[in-house]
Formats: C-alpha cells, structure tokens, sequence
C-alpha cells in the first residue's frame, strides 16, 4: 500500500529514527543513491511562493536520478479549474509521487485519498514535516545525537512549531515553546506531539515567558507572520518584539546553537549578525532540507 508524508503524526518513534539514519548515510553516500529514483518522476505543485523547498526537492530528485515537473499554481490559471481530487487523480497517472505546497491541510488530505503514489506535504497551515526532519538532521549533526537534548522555538505558534514538536517527540528531544499571548500553539497538534511525547519519555513546555528557553541547547526562531497571513507587521511588531532571539537571549539561555527555517527577516523575529554568527546552523538546515527530502522520497518511492 502507498504510503503519504502528510505529518509524520502517524509514524512510529523507530521508523522515524531509521529515516534520520537513512537521511545520514544518503548524505555521505550520494554515488551508492544516484539512481534510487531511475525512471521516476515527481510532480511538485505549489499554491506559495518557495525558494528552500522547490529548489531542494528539484535538484534533490536529479541526484537520486529521478525527474521532477514543477507545477505552478500561485493565483496562476490552473487555480480552480478542478476540484482537488481530480487534480491529484490526474498526476497520479504519470507521476510517481506528488510534493504539495498548500494553503489548507485538508487539500492534502484530498490528494492523498485521491491520488494512487505517495503525497509528500511540502508546507501546510498546520505542518512542515520535511523541514521538521532536516532540522533534526542538523541538531544530530550538532550534538551527534537528537535524544535528550532540548529546542526552544520562540515566536508564532505556527506550522513548523508543530512539525518541530510532532518529530521532536518522535526523536527524544524535549520542547520548550515560547510564544506571545494569543499566538500559542494549535491546541489539538499539541496534544499530539504529547501523545507521542508520553510514548518517547520527552519533555514539553509551553510558556509566554521567554525565561522558559533558560537551558535549551537551541533556539529557533520563525517569521512572525507565516505565507496567507496580511495581518500588517506594524499591528504586531510590539507584541513581538521581546520575542526576538537575538545575542542577549543566546547568552541568558546559554543555548548553544540558534536555528530558523528561513526566509529569515533579519532584526525582527532574529538579528542578522545572529544569522551570520558562528552559533548559527541555518546554511546547514537549508542544506539539509535535500538531503532529509531524498530520504523521504527514498523510503516511500521504494517500499
Ligand atoms: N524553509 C522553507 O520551506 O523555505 P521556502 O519557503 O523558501 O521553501
Ligand atoms: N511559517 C512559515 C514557514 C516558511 C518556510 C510560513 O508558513 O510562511
């Protein structure tokens, strides 16, 4: 049966480990995986702007010798033209996987029932899971483990936020989550990550106090305002701003490393020079989005 990658909520604490591992040596032996997707192609289709994502799965699926068709839909001419399900049903007769960007979780919940290959969520409302697991590649990559550590994201309460708690509990790394008041965490992908956190021995926090972060090895920081949000930066700045993780709140947390997902905005929700620092992993996170991915593609393209 085809397997889909739409939060990793549903996956288990091993086989979650068991992708990090094959994300790890998939990154250290790209000659032994350059035709794991011989003769295959990936229809990539985004309703939001991406730079990260659309260029990483792009080159990514040439290097495991596979194809990739990018498929625009920003407010283009194919926005509408059918309902979701015929859309994915059609891509499923020539493609052997669909990577989605979408506004709402629920388009990909159509195009997983849908579609007959695996659907592979590349940012939702509610989840980024293949961001989720490049950054614990990197934190593995850090700290040679990702069990007992601990992240602090700082900011909104948005869909990285959730991946990072869902594949933080599944890998043994506790969560500190500080928000402003108002910008929490979704309530209901919370309990999930508990769940599996209950499950995994795993720590999580959520506080409005940014001395929560006081111990965390990193800090991560997101855009204040996520793609589909016009709340004007001016109407939140304030509220924000004792938000921002910059050299003060690295040195008060003693946090080792500080991470972003990127696109960053250099001195609002992070300082630039923090970006520029030695403590900062964001060109690794980056670099690791493709390398996560063809895991990803990896494990659903050939089981
Ligand atoms: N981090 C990330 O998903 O970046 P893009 O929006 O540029 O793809
Ligand atoms: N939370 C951000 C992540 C961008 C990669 C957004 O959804 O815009």
């Amino acid at each position: 049966m085809k397997q889909d990658l739409l939060s990793f909520a549903n996956w288990t604490p091993e086989d979650t480990k068991a992708l990090l591992d094959l994300a790890v040596t998939i990154k250290q032996n790209p000659a032994k995986y350059s035709q794991v997707l011989a003769g295959k192609s990936v229809a990539a289709l985004f309703e939001k702007p991406s730079l990260r994502t659309r260029v990483s799965f792009d080159i990514g699926i040439n290097k495991l010798g596979g194809h990739m068709v990018y498929l625009d839909v920003q407010g283009g001419k194919l926005a509408g033209r059918e309902d979701n399900v015929d859309t994915a049903a059609n891509l499923a007769c020539w493609a052997d996987a669909i990577v989605a960007r979408v506004f709402s979780h629920s388009t990909l919940e159509d195009y997983a029932k849908a579609a007959k290959v695996p659907v592979i969520n590349a940012l939702c409302d509610k989840y980024h899971p293949c961001q989720g697991l490049a950054d614990y590649l990197t934190m593995y990559e850090a700290f040679g483990k990702t069990e007992g550590l601990t992240m602090a994201y700082i900011g909104d309460g948005n869909n990285v936020t959730h991946s990072l708690l869902i594949v933080g509990a599944l890998l043994g790394c506790n969560q500190v989550v500080v928000t402003p008041p108002g910008h929490e965490a979704d309530p209901e992908i919370v309990a999930q990550a508990q769940a599996i956190a209950a499950k995994t021995g795993v720590k999580i926090v959520q506080s409005n106090d940014i001395d929560a972060a006081i111990g965390a090895d990193v800090l991560y920081a997101d855009t204040w305002l996520s793609m589909g949000d016009d709340t004007p930066l001016e109407a939140i700045k304030d509220k924000f701003m004792p938000y921002q993780v910059n050299e003060a709140l690295m040195e008060k947390t003693g946090a080792k490393y500080v991470m972003h997902c990127q696109p960053a905005h250099r001195d609002l929700e992070i300082t630039g020079s923090l970006i520029d620092s030695e403590q900062s992993l964001l060109m690794q996170e980056a670099e690791n989005r493709m390398h996560a991915q063809n895991a990803i593609l990896t494990k659903l393209l050939s089981s």
